[in-house]
């Protein structure tokens, strides 16, 4: 089996970045190199200032830190890596197409296959080629096909390996990853590409973790696993809706459910919904996947999750308008978070965006304040929407840095993140400053009610009557 000691990983993302980043703390005689098309995002990868990295994530600046210059390097040369790595991963965004067949549902696959192109006319020698980047079944039968008609002549294994960290808990679920899955050919060439790249897990992971599987399972199981994931989340909030007409508490309903070792009591938090880069995209292709392939029952079953998570989001909004006396037109409501969770900066998919889109639609005046997000990204979410002109959106809504000033003369706080920071603020102070009656509409299950009540507010907790 070859030993690997040079890598290389188109896309230096959320996923790329972090994961490189411990590849190469773990394994220091193996040098790494990130690379992107982004000269942006590869200088902040570089900055001096280890703040100024593109992603916040607990615990990266610290590896980048020791790293960093050592044997991981983050560069726009992306034809010199894929020509020195014998191992290349791939990272690039696989966003939900929004042009012709399966718009709205399958993945663009077009990063992907520019990728494989590249790597195609550029590699000399024998590369291992790794998807890492989450995608539908059967691409790496799609990228194997270009490398082979179009390469140099050269041989290439494609192997399927699935990245599983979740934001924010990034850098701990790579270091105490519960496994590793590696997908490929059930050939000799194969298994020793699948050794060759278990052999770098390895380095810091028991062997029982390690999983080897052929292609298409490793693939279909990452977009299961996230489907299952994503189905817990909508499952709990569709009885965080009958907790609210009934006197049932969620929490505890999810106490007392999760009890049972076979149900088990992770991801049973009720939510304003779930967001995220992955679980909607996932749940999509699963979707498309199955009624491409005839299995409409399969479909429907899967696309009910993403149902009851839009309706999630809206049934927030609408309550936030019902409880303000029908109208919210011209009444400052406060945001409390735009990331998708807490721990990140990452905004795709998050709650927040939709839940202000339908606010904004009644012309409500929203003020969003978030440790991590800058103003750029709030505008850029909404103005991706399309509702309306971006001179609307910045007219109506502001973002600050000062969650104090943001509460002057506020009819609402919404909590859409749960930032461990919310809890310990002066709310008896953020009472003081609000338009009574003050309301706090919490989607995120972050506060004391008892606590919130004594201090005056008019309190709504997600999932409670
Ligand atoms: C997810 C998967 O967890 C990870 O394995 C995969 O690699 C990528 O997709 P991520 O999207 O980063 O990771 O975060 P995750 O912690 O899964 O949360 C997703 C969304 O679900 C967030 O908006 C979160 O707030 C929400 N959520 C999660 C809940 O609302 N309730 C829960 O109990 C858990
Ligand atoms: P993820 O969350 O999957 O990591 P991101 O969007 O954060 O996704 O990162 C993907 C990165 O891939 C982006 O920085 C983008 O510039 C980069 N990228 C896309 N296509 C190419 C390409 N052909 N070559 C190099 N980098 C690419």
């Amino acid at each position: 089996m070859q030993k690997i000691t040079k890598i290389c990983c188109i896309g230096a993302g959320y996923v790329g970045g972090p994961t490189m980043s411990v590849i190469a703390n773990q394994c220091p005689e193996i040098e790494v190199t990130v690379v992107d098309i982004n000269q942006n995002r590869i200088d902040q990868w570089n900055d001096e200032n280890l703040d100024n990295l593109p992603i916040y994530e607990p615990g990266l600046k610290e590896i980048v830190a020791e790293t960093r210059g050592k044997n991981l390097f983050f560069s726009t040369e992306v034809d010199k890596a894929i020509d020195e790595a014998q191992l290349i991963f791939i990272s690039v965004n696989t966003p939900t197409k929004t042009y012709g067949k399966g718009k709205g549902q399958a993945a663009d696959l077009k990063y992907i296959e520019l990728c494989a192109r590249n790597i195609a006319r550029v590699a000399k020698d024998d590369k291992i080629v790794v998807e890492k980047s989450t995608l539908p079944v059967r691409t790496a039968g799609a990228i194997k096909s270009i490398l082979q008609n179009t390469g140099n002549g050269v041989n290439f294994e494609i192997l399927s390996n699935p990245e599983f960290l979740a934001e924010g808990t990034a850098i701990n679920d790579l270091l105490n990853a519960d496994r590793v899955l590696i997908g490929g050919d059930e050939t000799p060439s194969g298994q020793e590409a699948k050794d060759a790249l278990s052999a770098i897990y390895l380095q810091w992971l028991p062997k029982e973790r390690v999983l080897q599987t052929n292609v298409w399972s490793s693939e279909l199981s990452k977009l299961v696993a996230n489907a299952f994931l994503a189905q817990r989340v909508s499952s709990i909030n569709s009885i965080s809706a009958l907790c609210e007409k009934t006197d049932a508490n969620i929490a505890e309903v999810s106490r007392a459910i999760g009890f049972d070792s076979r149900i088990g009591s992770k991801f049973l938090n009720s939510s304003v919904g779930f967001g995220g880069s992955c679980f909607q995209k996932d749940i999509l292709n699963l979707v498309y996947i199955a009624r491409s392939f005839g299995l409409p029952e399969v479909a429907d079953y899967w696309e009910q999750v993403i149902i009851m998570n839009d309706y999630q989001k809206k049934r927030f909004a609408e309550n936030i308008i019902t409880t303000l006396y029908n109208t919210v037109s011209g009444k400052k409501i406060v945001f409390y978070g735009w990331a998708f969770k807490k721990d990140t900066n990452d905004t795709r998919e998050s709650a927040a965006i939709y839940v202000a889109d339908a606010l904004l639609d009644e012309q409500a005046e929203i003020v969003v304040y978030d440790p991590k997000v800058p103003a750029e990204r709030v505008y850029a979410d909404l103005d991706y929407l399309n509702t309306r002109s971006p001179e609307e959106n910045r007219r109506l809504l502001k973002v600050v840095n000062d969650p104090s000033e943001a509460v002057e003369d506020a009819h609402a706080v919404a909590v859409l993140t749960e930032w461990d920071e919310f809890k310990t603020y002066d709310w008896k102070a953020i009472y003081d400053k609000m338009l009574k009656p003050a309301f706090v509409f919490d989607g995120r299950r972050l506060l004391d009610k008892e606590e919130m009540e004594t201090l005056g507010f008019d309190y709504y907790k997600i999932g409670q009557s």
